[in-house]
C-alpha cells in the first residue's frame, strides 16, 4: 500500500447528477468542499442513449468557479463541437476513441486549441488500443460503466485493465493521468485507486448523497485516504 499513500487523488464531480435550477451554487459548494475539476458529460442522443447539456451550460458555469471545467465529450462529431466548448470556457476535453475513425486528427486539433486532451476508452475496449496515441495525451479516461447514465454500477471486469494501463502509462507517458469515470463511491473508489487511478469522476455519490455534497465528497476523500494509510 506504499504506492496509495504518497498518490493524492483528485476528484472530478460530475453535473450530470446536479440539480441544474441551484446548478451555480452545487458548483460553488463543489469548489469549497476540495473538488479538483469540474467534469461535464455532453451527451448527444446518438453516441450514447441519452441527452445532456451543451455549451450554454458551460458559459453558465463558468464565472461561478476558477476550477477547471474538463469537457467528456459523448458525441458523434467532437470535431465540429470544440471550438463552441472552449468559446464557452471549457478547459480540457475528453473524445473518445469508440466511434472515432479519425482520432488522431481529433487528437491534433484539440492540441492546436493548445489544450489538455484526454482519450476516453468504453469498458469492453482493451486497453491495447491506446498505445500509438499514449505519448500524444495528458489523460487517459477508462469508463468503468458503459456510458450515457449516472448512477450505475461500476463494473469489476475493468479493475485488471486499469491495473493494465498504469503500466503503459508508467512506461511511455509519465506524466499522463488515469482517470477513472462510473459507479464510484466509498466501496468502489479504493479499489481504483489500488488498480492505478489518479483521477475520479463521481457523480451520484456526491450530488445524491443524504447529507449533502460536502459530506458526500468528505466520505470519499476519507474512504480515499484510509486504504492509502491501512
Ligand atoms: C456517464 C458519465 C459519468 C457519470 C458518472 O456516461 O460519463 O461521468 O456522470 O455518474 P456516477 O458517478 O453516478 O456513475
Ligand atoms: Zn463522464
Amino acid at each position: 500500500m506504499e504506492e496509495l499513500r504518497n498518490r493524492r487523488v483528485k476528484l472530478a464531480p460530475s453535473i450530470l447528477s446536479a440539480d441544474f435550477a441551484r446548478l451555480g451554487d452545487q458548483v460553488s459548494q463543489l469548489e469549497k468542499a476540495g473538488a479538483d475539476r469540474i467534469h461535464v458529460d455532453v451527451m448527444d442522443g446518438h453516441f450514447v442513449p441519452n441527452i445532456s447539456f451543451g455549451a450554454a451550460i458551460v458559459q453558465s458555469i463558468r464565472p461561478i468557479t476558477s476550477l477547471p471545467l474538463e469537457i467528456h465529450l459523448m458525441i458523434s462529431d467532437p470535431n465540429f463541437f470544440l471550438e463552441q466548448f472552449l468559446e464557452a470556457g471549457g478547459d480540457s476535453f475528453l473524445v473518445h476513441w469508440e466511434g472515432n475513425n479519425n482520432l488522431y486528427r481529433t487528437i491534433r486539433k484539440i492540441k492546436e486549441l493548445e489544450k489538455p486532451v484526454g482519450v476516453v476508452i468504453n469498458p469492453a475496449t482493451p486497453a491495447a488500443v491506446s498505445e500509438e496515441i499514449l505519448p500524444e495525451v495528458n489523460l487517459v479516461l477508462v469508463m468503468t460503466i458503459n456510458p450515457g447514465f449516472g448512477g450505475q454500477r461500476f463494473l469489476e471486469m475493468t479493475l485488471p485493465k486499469i491495473r493494465q494501463m498504469r503500466q503503459m502509462i508508467a512506461q511511455v507517458n509519465p506524466n499522463c493521468e488515469l482517470e477513472l469515470d462510473g459507479g464510484i463511491d466509498p466501496t468502489t473508489a479504493p479499489m481504483g485507486v489500488a488498480a492505478g487511478a489518479d483521477v475520479l469522476v463521481v457523480g451520484s455519490a456526491i450530488f445524491d448523497h443524504a447529507d449533502g455534497l460536502a459530506v458526500g465528497m468528505k466520505s470519499l476523500q476519507q474512504a480515499i485516504n484510509q486504504a492509502g494509510t491501512s
